[in-house]
């Protein structure tokens, strides 16, 4: 990628909230003769400058899609390999996030998760509860279907209880209850390797997201592609169904 000019994001066009499906690990590596798993310990690389490229621009929240609710289907020693990184990820770069004021929140079902992996995760959201730099989200055994279902599933409880009524449940009721009732909706959701889908991220959060498929594989993202989407990004209009067109608003 050619080297892109920082000034066109360097106005007021940052989102506040972007979210990366980090995907192409496996083609990476395997056209490079490597395993599989060398993509995705390359794939952590990009994820350092992911973050650092954030901070430097002022995103606000930064989602990372790590591991979907479906990636269970893979062999097992991938998924193996899979958690040992989140693993290593937390224990080396908490430290250095926490001290550049980073703040870590995780979405996904922690429940069906290993007892030490749910343990790191909340000790890395705890230690960092109080930052108030970029809020980084990390997206661990997430499907968008399965947050949605466990956030109706909530609401029907508390209706069955008597707590709330029906009559109640509106949008901003079912957001509430979703993984990422901290967070505003995405501004921007980057695709790497080419793939263009969704795979079930953010399915109610993306309904007004601009959408970016960038030609790279994750392992070769780095701060010249996270300021051409940023660039990509500021010429997009939005409306939200409205006329005004609302320049990377
Ligand atoms: C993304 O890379 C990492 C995860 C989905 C965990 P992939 O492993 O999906 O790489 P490709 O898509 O097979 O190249
Ligand atoms: C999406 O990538 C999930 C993550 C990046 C964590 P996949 O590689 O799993 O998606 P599909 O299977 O190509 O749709
Ligand atoms: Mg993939």
């Amino acid at each position: 990628m050619a080297a892109p000019a920082d000034s066109a994001v360097a106005a007021p066009k940052i989102p506040r909230h972007v979210a990366i499906i980090m995907d192409g690990n496996g083609r990476w590596a395997q056209g490079r003769g490597l395993s599989r798993t060398e993509g995705h310990r390359r794939g952590m690389e990009a994820v350092r400058a992911a973050v650092e490229a954030s901070r430097e621009f002022g995103v606000g929240y930064l989602t990372l899609f790590s591991f979907s609710s479906e990636n269970w289907a893979r062999p097992p020693l991938e998924v193996q390999f899979l958690f040992g990184l989140l693993r290593l990820f937390i224990q080396r770069d908490l430290a250095d996030l926490h001290r550049n004021n980073v703040r870590v929140r995780v979405i996904g079902n922690r429940i069906a998760l290993a007892a030490d992996i749910r343990s790191l995760l909340d000790q890395a959201e705890t230690l960092t509860a109080a930052n108030t730099g970029l809020c980084l989200v990390i997206a661990f055994n997430y499907g968008a279907r399965e947050e949605i279902a466990r956030a109706v599933r909530s609401l029907a409880q508390d209706v069955a209880a008597g707590r709330i009524k029906a009559e109640a449940i509106d949008e901003a009721a079912l957001a509430s209850r979703l993984d990422t009732a901290f967070m505003p909706d995405p501004d921007l959701v980057i695709r790497t390797s080419g793939e263009m889908r969704l795979s079930n991220f953010l399915l109610w959060q993306a309904a007004y997201s601009e959408l970016l498929f960038m030609p790279l594989y994750w392992p070769d993202f780095d701060r010249a592609a996270f300021v051409e989407a940023l660039e990509q990004y500021a010429q997009r209009a939005r409306r939200f169904g409205g006329l005004a067109a609302r320049r990377g608003a």
